[in-house]
């Protein structure tokens, strides 16, 4: 049975380490570990164990984990991959609540089965693994550099989990020479056992760690992962890189859902909905994690810009609307705030412009009126090179007005100009008050710290009521499909099932023959629209096996003849039972919405309009499950698109609120009904608002798994 392990908090604060591997040869991972562990000025006991014993750096060397007199809460392994397990069992003997599994030569390079065989056999003790294929931990809690790398970690507040181990090393490099304090970095490497949801749980709580910083690659256990960055975004600050465009998702996917994004695209928004900030580059994130990590919060959303220079305050303004940073916009009272400080012919319109003539004392008393006013909650201070200061002069006042406000008011700085200029850059970021050359830059981490504020802010999603689904119906449709060895279900089974969770589609019927093709389209009453019924043809139009708008008998008879003609030609192996009759639906505009199980999150739900919005432009959004109202809103207003629902050019807003209605059902679906993995409406119709939405048609594939 699955055991719940120790807990995490022995990984970050172990009271005990064993170094399994240790060497005394100095170019060894085994002995830069034990010296690392040293030099971090851990407090806990240290166990070099090789079974060759003698000394290490002044500590006795264990002959095994045997001869180790006392417990040992962690130990870490550098020792090559065919003595792990045998290894992995003494430490069971022994006690031990956590490997650190240096060692490579596992799953990465195909030995998944051993690999299996050592988390299956520590999960049965009671024993945590970290890796393999890491280069380990390092925790100023301990504090402990249990790590092969630099062991020159400055401590600090941003704690990094890391899926890359080389690149994890050189951060923590990188880390020291941008003066970025870490609480934590761990390495995850194959993520066996150990994976970023279960070092969140630590990270969330932990004080010291004001901003959490993930490297990620590929995803494991995306929904456990969903639930806990949803709970710690609500915390404290999540910043995501990834790279890697995982294949998975696309190959499984025979349906729009799957095939229209790749994985990244569906990462990306299933971050957003966690309220991560996802970061383009690793320059972005660290200067998002250092500026969000000495950052006090703002109180509210006003920003200001102060500049000397018209056109860099109005590419910070751009900059702004980019990252989502609200510029405050009460003129008459900036006009009262800057009074003083800015002359007749500059501006008190946001941005401030304190025109090219200012000098640093202007600037002085630009900063501080805007530094004592409670309506301006935090300021963009730019400073474009001019012959009436000098760099040194304005970079005085800017570590003046920092050092006044740096505990109540966010404030950044970017200054641009020649070799005076960026001296005074660098001499200020060396003394960590917050200053770039390029604008985007400095605005980019006030978006950062604007969408936390939000994310602080954001309200939980609560379970909806959903109605109850006819079970018994769904079950007998994909029972018998699965029967028949099939995959995806014909499109009047899908219908069924898409009416049975109270998505109706149009009155239709099944014809065997051309005669009951005609007698289904008079009693359904013209138009009509036909489409061939056959378990072996998926995607209907592309073998010409749909024909629309029939209005009378004689369209009939030359459709029906058309569809059997086009399959026959062009799908020759295909059972054909016969053609379906539907009403043909009127003309509104056409979205798709959809609902499946993704790979690495789970059930997700999709969104996006018709045609060449969805072909061509890929413009599509997902989420994870379970939404609520608020979020399938959000997931539409998110998408390109979108003013098409509310209605452009003098066109009535759409029924909105039917397609949220219409993706909630699609979600409820997708949880209730394990052996469903896909489902699609496409197109759904909406109408204008009061007249509803319309399903044309249902696509549903599914799979024995029961995930
Ligand atoms: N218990 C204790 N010590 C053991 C042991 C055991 N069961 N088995 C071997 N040892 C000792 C060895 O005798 C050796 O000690 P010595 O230097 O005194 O002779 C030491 O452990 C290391 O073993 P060795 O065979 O010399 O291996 P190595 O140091 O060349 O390599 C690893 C070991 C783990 C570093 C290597 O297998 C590996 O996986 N390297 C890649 C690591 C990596 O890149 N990780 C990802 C980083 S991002």
């Amino acid at each position: 049975m699955k055991k719940s392990g120790p807990d995490i908090r022995y990984l970050f604060e172990p009271r005990s380490v064993a170094v399994i591997g240790a060497s005394r040869k100095r170019q060894k991972i085994g002995f830069k570990i034990v010296e690392n562990i040293l030099f971090s000025k851990y407090p806990g006991k240290v166990y070099p164990v090789n079974p060759s014993g003698g000394e290490i750096l002044g500590l006795p060397i264990c002959p095994s984990l045997d001869d180790i007199d006392g417990p040992v809460d962690m130990a870490v392994l550098a020792i090559p991959a065919e003595f792990v397990f045998q290894t992995v069992e003494d430490c069971a003997r022994k006690g031990v609540k956590f490997l650190v599994l240096i060692t490579s030569g596992f799953s990465e390079v195909g030995n998944i089965e051993e690999e299996r065989k050592i988390v299956r056999f520590a999960r049965d003790h009671d024993i945590r693994i970290l890796g393999p294929n890491i280069f380990g931990v390092y925790s100023s809690m301990a504090p402990i550099n249990a790590t092969f790398g630099t062991r020159e970690v400055s401590p600090g507040h941003v704690a990094i989990i890391t899926q890359s181990g080389a690149l994890g090393l050189a951060m923590i490099g990188k880390t020291a020479v941008e003066n970025i304090g870490l609480s934590a970095i761990v390495s995850v490497g194959n993520k066996a056992d150990i994976n970023e949801a279960d070092l969140l749980g630590y990270l969330a709580a932990h004080e010291d760690s004001r901003v959490i910083l993930m490297y990620i690659e590929g995803i494991k256990d995306g929904d456990k992962l969903v639930d806990i960055l949803q709970e710690t975004t609500r915390i404290k600050p999540v910043v995501v890189i990834k790279s890697g465009r995982s294949k998975a998702g696309a190959l499984a996917a025979a349906s729009h859902t799957g095939s229209l994004a790749g994985a990244d695209e569906i990462f990306s928004d299933i971050m957003r909905q966690c309220g991560v900030l996802r970061a383009e580059s690793i320059q972005e994130a660290f200067s998002w994690c250092k500026f969000l990590s000495t950052s006090p919060p703002p109180r509210g959303e006003n920003a200001v810009i102060i500049t000397n220079g018209g056109g860099i305050g109005v590419m910070a303004a751009d900059a702004s609307e980019k990252y989502g940073v609200r510029l405050y916009d009460d003129v008459e009272t900036m006009k009262e705030i800057f009074a003083d400080a800015v002359p007749a012919f500059g501006s008190v319109k946001n941005p401030i412009d304190i025109t090219g003539q200012a000098t640093a004392v202007d600037y002085e008393g630009a900063l501080q009126a805007a530094l004592k006013n409670d309506d301006i909650h935090s300021i963009i201070c730019l400073g474009c090179e001019t012959a009436v200061f000098s760099g040194t002069e304005l970079s005085e006042t800017a570590r003046s007005i920092f050092s006044q406000g740096k505990e109540s008011k966010p404030m950044i700085f970017s200054f641009f100009g020649g070799p005076e200029m960026e001296k005074s850059i660098t001499e200020l970021r060396t003394d960590g008050i917050p200053i770039y050359s390029d604008v985007y830059e400095a605005v980019s981490c006030f978006g950062a710290l604007y969408a936390n504020y939000r994310n602080l802010r954001r309200k939980k999603v609560e379970p909806v009521e959903e109605s109850a689904i006819d079970l018994a119906v769904i079950d007998r449709i994909v029972k018998g499909a699965m029967k028949d060895g099939r995959k995806s279900l014909i499109s009047y089974e899908a219908a069924e099932i898409a009416e049975a969770v109270g998505i109706p589609l149009p009155a239709r019927q099944i014809a065997r023959n051309l005669d009951e093709a005609i007698e289904a389209a008079e009693q359904i009453g013209y138009p009509v629209v036909m489409k061939v019924v056959s378990k072996d043809i998926l995607h209907k139009s592309d073998v010409g096996g749909v024909a629309l708008d029939l209005l009378n008998r004689d369209e009939i008879i030359d459709a029906y003849g058309a569809i059997i003609h086009n399959c026959r030609a062009r799908k020759p192996d295909a059972a054909i039972e016969g053609v379906e009759i539907a009403r043909m639906v009127k003309e509104g505009l056409e979205i798709i919405i959809g609902a499946r199980r993704d790979p690495s999150f789970g059930p997700i739900v999709m969104f996006g309009l018709g045609g060449i919005y969805v072909e061509v432009m890929k413009d599509v959004s997902f989420r994870a499950l379970p939404v609520n109202r608020d979020e399938v809103q959000s997931m539409m207003e998110q998408i390109r698109s979108y003013p098409l629902l509310l209605g452009v050019r003098g066109e009535k807003r759409k029924e909105i609120d039917g397609v949220v209605d219409a993706i909630m059902k699609l979600s409820h679906l997708i949880q209730t009904c394990r052996r469903i993995t896909d489902v699609e409406i496409n197109p759904l119709v909406v109408y204008q608002q009061g007249d509803g939405v319309q399903a044309v048609d249902a696509r549903i594939l599914i799979s024995n798994a029961t995930r």
